[in-house]
């Protein structure tokens, strides 16, 4: 699916634009500020209903405006069609709307169109928190598995009751407790199944991605990390029952899974240097770019914000020949300079269009 035309108004600063991009690569360029996140970040909520960056509804909403609008045509190039509108108003929240039908859910439209998003901010994902990690799985799960992204809100649900009873638990608590590990054992199980073959579906990609980026041969390896790994979620619950009901909160679980990544054995997150830390994220996000395409049987819209944040211009040239391949559809880049995007899709003879972004207009170049 590639995104045919956009219209924008009131999307966070960008107060009206439209445009109309090439199934190819299309380059965003303009001064820091400008709006060429937002402008990406308009692509990925009018695609998947929500913010690449978790922006709330409310924080979108262009400051003084009254409502945003995103409206776009979308094509597969072979016949089938999309037009995809979505409002907000703060009283009236949000609506979407696929062609004439309005969706009674947003969360109904995800799936429809899949973006991956490369940003800067995907260095949270080397962070201390194994939350983001988390959340990165459950983002790819989610996308092409409805009974995942149930089985993980009837999780986080029934973890909350359970902390609950743990806080102010008396004896006869025990009979509602059985009822609820019952329950969330289903749904852990569930979810550490799916998650690790997940991890081990996107390993090799990931592994032969960054080898391509980096142009050397480290060794990139991912490890799925999981108190799962060796018992069920029912075992553990109840190995860990008189521990959580003396420390008044759910102690094990899926809650506390994580994600290792490894160059060459040592620690990412300690040991990798920037450029290293980049490429391994950059490959990770290609390799779930390829899973979703498979999934979906569409190639997804590939986001590329902020180019050369902490990629040395040989990983980028590399970058940009692979999302040239046939693998890959619909590319939009945004840089902050024209000049050296322009000097370097020439010399790589890669195809593109071209729109300035400034003081939240853009126009076709
Ligand atoms: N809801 C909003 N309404 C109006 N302006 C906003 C809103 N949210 C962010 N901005 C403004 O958008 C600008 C940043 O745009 P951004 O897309 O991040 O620029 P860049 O071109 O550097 O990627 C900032 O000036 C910021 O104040
Ligand atoms: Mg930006």
């Amino acid at each position: 699916m590639y995104l045919k035309k956009l219209s924008v108004i009131s999307f966070k600063n960008i107060a009206g634009a439209s445009m109309e991009f090439t199934p190819g690569i299309n380059c965003l360029v303009g001064d820091n500020g400008a709006g060429k996140t937002n402008l990406l970040d308009a692509i990925h909520y009018l695609s998947m209903s929500k913010s690449a960056f978790g922006m709330t509804d409310s924080q979108s909403l262009g400051h003084g405006a009254e409502f945003f609008v995103l409206e776009g045509g979308y094509d597969d190039g072979a016949g089938r069609s999309e037009q995809i509108l979505c409002t907000f108003k703060p009283q009236v929240g949000k609506k979407l709307r696929r062609g004439e039908k309005e969706y009674s859910r947003a969360s109904e439209h995800v799936g429809l169109i899949p973006v991956v998003t490369v940003a800067p901010s995907d260095s949270l994902l080397v962070s201390d928190e194994a939350e983001q990690r988390r959340r990165f799985l459950n983002g790819i799960l989610s996308q092409t598995d409805r009974d995942y992204l149930g089985a993980v809100v009837r999780y986080n649900h029934l973890l909350a009751e359970r902390n609950k009873l743990l806080k102010s638990y008396v004896s006869s608590s025990e009979e509602l407790l059985e009822v609820l590990d019952m329950q969330l054992a289903t749904a852990g199980d569930m979810i550490h199944t799916k998650r690790r073959e997940l991890v081990d579906q996107i390993t090799p990609s990931a592994g032969e991605l960054y080898r391509r980026l980096s142009g050397d041969g480290e060794q990139v390896s991912l490890e799925y990390r999981s108190q799962l790994n060796h018992t069920t979620m029912a075992g553990l619950l109840s190995a860990s029952r008189e521990k959580d009901v003396v420390m008044g909160f759910t102690t094990a679980g899926i809650h506390r899974d994580d994600l290792l990544m490894t160059i060459d054995g040592y620690p990412l997150r300690k040991y990798g240097s920037q450029g290293q830390q980049k490429s391994l994220l950059t490959a990770l996000k290609l390799a779930q770019y390829l899973l979703l395409g498979r999934k979906c049987d569409t190639r997804p819209i590939l986001l590329l914000d902020d180019l050369f944040d902490k990629l040395d211009m040989q990983r980028v040239e590399r970058l940009l020949g692979l999302v040239c391949g046939e693998e890959f559809g619909q590319v939009f880049i945004s840089d902050c300079n024209k000049l050296r995007l322009e000097e370097l899709l020439g010399r790589c003879g890669i195809p593109h269009s071209l729109f300035g972004v400034r003081a939240g207009s853009v126009e076709a170049l």
